[in-house]
């Protein structure tokens, strides 16, 4: 399946396909150009190897997994590769990896003389659903992540569902948080497969609304001035608790899943509440009021009083609250 992406100066195919991976080189043009494939040591090593075979002439280079490796340390690493090899201006870099991977190889060709050819070959079911579609990429710094970066989008991605027979089970739930989030605001029908079937036989639709939903925002709001914020339902307290609880104690996506059910109305919060224990996210910890609310507060004073919040009162339906800061304690 090809969906595709139409952006203000820029488009590209998503190609969704079992087995896509092994066919790499018949979506990105190898003839008389050379790949820098970057990948991350817990990518099973024989993906990149894959697709460095499909496209011929490529070189792989492999840094330390983990969110630590998106610094600038990891960025001179992959550019001085890109020197070495003598990469020019035609040349293409290619990631194979999940959003770590994606950010930090996008940003990498993003900026090597000025932009090279950057597609993006997503491993992890969240790099599937949500990094691999907007443009993003980014490196953290000083603790602030994606502090640096730039909206480059890429040539193509290519998504093979087969390469998540290797993901462990808690990184798919961290993924599926994300898919929730996309049929909760935007998808009732995305929404309704957690609840009437076996959603890990269903994998390949899931992703394909997920990017759906994603699609429409990120198409209609490319750069961030309005309606993309649709996208942070459940990351305002989501991300809150992520840092009260120390980062790393628990998935982006159990974050997300947490923080989501704060702004879920009475009508629908068991309905969502069910499906996210389905999929083995939490929906209740126990945590520090205190402490979520100082990282709110700290968060969100840099930007003002005020503060905008994703709502839905209705699974497929969302709309904007925007709050004082001080409100949010009542949520907690
Ligand atoms: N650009 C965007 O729009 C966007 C959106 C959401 C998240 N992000 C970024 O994505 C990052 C998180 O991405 P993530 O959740 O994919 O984490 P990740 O890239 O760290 O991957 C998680 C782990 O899975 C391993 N892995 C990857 N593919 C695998 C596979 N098929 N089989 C087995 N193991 C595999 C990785 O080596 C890593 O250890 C964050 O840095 C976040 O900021 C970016």
């Amino acid at each position: 399946m090809i969906i595709p992406v139409k952006m203000k100066n820029d488009f590209y195919n998503i190609i969704l396909e079992r087995g896509s991976l092994k066919k790499a080189g018949d979506f990105i043009p190898c003839q008389n150009r050379k790949a820098l494939i970057v990948t991350d040591s817990g990518v099973p090593e024989e993906y990149s190897i894959s697709v460095a075979q499909s496209l011929g002439n490529a070189v792989i280079f492999t840094f330390q997994q983990g969110e630590g490796s998106k610094n600038f340390d990891t960025y001179k690493a992959i550019c001085q590769k890109l020197l070495e090899e003598n990469f020019s201006r035609k040349d293409c870099v290619v990631a194979v990896g999940g959003g770590v991977v994606g950010d930090i190889a996008g940003f990498a060709a993003a900026t090597f003389m000025r932009g090279i050819d950057f597609y993006n070959i997503p491993t992890t079911l969240l790099s599937q659903v949500d990094s691999s579609i907007g443009g993003k990429t980014a490196i953290d710094l000083n603790g602030i992540k994606n502090i640096i970066g730039a909206f480059y989008q890429p040539k193509c991605v290519i998504i093979d569902p087969d390469v998540l027979s290797t993901l462990p089970k808690r990184q798919i739930s961290n993924g599926l948080a994300e898919s929730i989030k996309m049929g909760i605001t935007g998808d009732e029908t995305l929404f309704e497969i957690f609840e009437n079937s076996n959603y890990l036989e269903r994998i390949d639709e899931i992703i394909e609304k997920s990017i759906l939903v994603k699609r429409a925002v990120v198409q209609e709001d490319e750069k961030e001035a309005g309606l993309r914020k649709v996208l942070n339902f459940g990351h305002t307290i989501g991300h809150a608790i992520e840092t009260s609880v120390g980062l790393g104690e628990l998935y982006h996506g159990e974050c997300v899943s947490l923080g989501m059910i704060f702004m879920c109305g009475n009508d629908i919060k068991e309905r969502v509440k069910t499906v996210l224990e389905s999929v083995n996210l939490p929906t209740e910890i126990d945590y520090n009021k205190q402490a979520v609310y100082s990282a709110l507060t700290h968060d969100k004073k840099a930007g003002g009083n005020k503060v905008t919040l994703v709502k839905s009162n209705k699974i497929g339906a969302f709309y904007f609250e925007e709050v004082e800061i001080d409100e949010l304690r009542s949520y907690l």
